[in-house]
């Protein structure tokens, strides 16, 4: 062994790269992350801009006013509330408090790749359920779960696959779960999904006492930049989160920028009306165009290129280059034919349509 090596699960660890658009002076339309087509808050952005003279001071340890915000909001205890440097920064420390080699930590086939990231670097081991048709499979969860299950991670609704399971099978998840093992359900794009029979888990975690509710500003906010996530759950765990978390982890700047945004309700309504109204086309059309879409209540969809010696994912992803247009590649989901597409501006999605018409029409 190297004298100097990390450990062996953080060596399997691929470094995750976004695409970029390159530095060309071209103007790009980056559909690749799953950001918020029409901006941030413009409240965010004058309570950011306000902050800008306290930034030679530590930000506020507590989280005071973005913890009161949130629990007001959505009508939740304060007191069970941590705020972190995006959600992924909440997925890492909850493994790293809870799992650690020998244990086991379960998570789904499709499933947000972060999961996968954080457990490897904690040294616990990743059991993989498998999923159905890009959809959660409960009870395959249940399936693979053990005495030395510690954490089970769900994505509800899932990036990049864009589907959800209804409320009543999460419940279903949670009761078939051993009560060792703490369920964290990251709700990130709960804020896209209206659909009745739909929840963010809020009502889990006031009911018992092994659920973590994670949530983001990254993208209804559209505070992606200044990475803020936050999670609801047991006092313990809570606790737990906030014993490893830097004590200074959620920037001034952000704590004031995502305490208004949570005003800001004509932004986020914006914000839905235009993806409600854009990923129904998008879905149309990519299907028109010759595309497989899968049913999507996120910001995205995931779309398979259809199999065609002649024309393989690459050539697809290329020529949408071509045209200045950056799209994700999701290989590392297992889905080497695939790419997940946001919704853009209308323009924007219009180009889209249009470059791909070009090269699979
Ligand atoms: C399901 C899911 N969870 C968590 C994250 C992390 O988001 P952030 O760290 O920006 O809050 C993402 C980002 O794409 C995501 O898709």
């Amino acid at each position: 062994m190297d004298l100097l090596s990390p450990r062996p699960g953080v060596v399997q660890i691929k470094p995750y790269r976004p695409t970029r658009p390159p530095k060309d002076g071209r103007r790009w339309i980056d559909l690749s992350l799953t950001q918020n087509p029409l901006g941030p808050s413009p409240a965010a952005l004058a309570a950011y801009r306000n902050a800008a003279g306290q930034i030679h001071r530590y930000p506020d340890w507590s989280q005071d006013s973005l913890r009161h915000a949130i629990a007001r909001r959505y009508a939740i205890d304060v007191e069970r509330v941590v705020c972190t440097a995006g959600s992924e920064e909440l997925i890492h420390l909850v493994t790293q408090a809870f799992a650690g080699p020998g244990d086991e930590v379960l998570c789904h086939e499709r499933g947000y790749r972060g999961f996968l990231k954080a457990i490897r670097a904690s040294g616990a081991t990743a059991v993989v359920a498998a999923e159905r048709d890009m959809v959660v499979d409960v009870q395959a969860m249940i399936d693979r779960a053990n005495e030395r299950t510690r954490i089970c991670f769900l994505a509800n609704p899932n990036n990049p696959t864009g589907t959800y399971i209804p409320a009543e099978y999460v419940q279903r998840l949670r009761a078939g779960l051993p009560p060792h093992t703490l369920l964290v359900l990251d709700s990130a794009y709960a804020d896209y999904c209206r659909r009745p029979d739909y929840s963010d888990g809020t009502e889990i975690v006031e009911t018992s006492d092994n659920v973590l509710m994670i949530r983001t500003f990254s993208k209804m906010h559209g505070l992606a930049g200044l990475r803020v996530g936050w999670g609801y759950g047991p006092a313990a765990v809570v606790e737990a989160v906030n014993a490893i978390r830097g004590a200074f982890n959620v920037a001034t700047p952000a704590q004031a920028a995502a305490t208004a945004a949570l005003g800001d309700a004509e932004h986020e309504e914006a914000t839905y009306a235009h993806n409600a109204e854009w990923l129904p086309w998008l879905s149309r059309e990519l299907e028109r165009v010759g595309l497989r879409v899968y049913p999507s209540v996120c910001n995205f969809v995931l779309a398979r290129v259809p199999t065609d010696p002649s024309l393989g994912v690459q050539a697809v992803i290329d020529h949408l280059a071509g045209r200045g247009i950056l799209v994700k590649p999701v290989a590392d989901y297992g889905l080497p034919d695939c790419l997940r597409i946001t919704v853009g501006r209308e323009e924007e999605n219009k180009l889209l349509v249009a470059a791909l018409a070009e090269i699979l029409g």
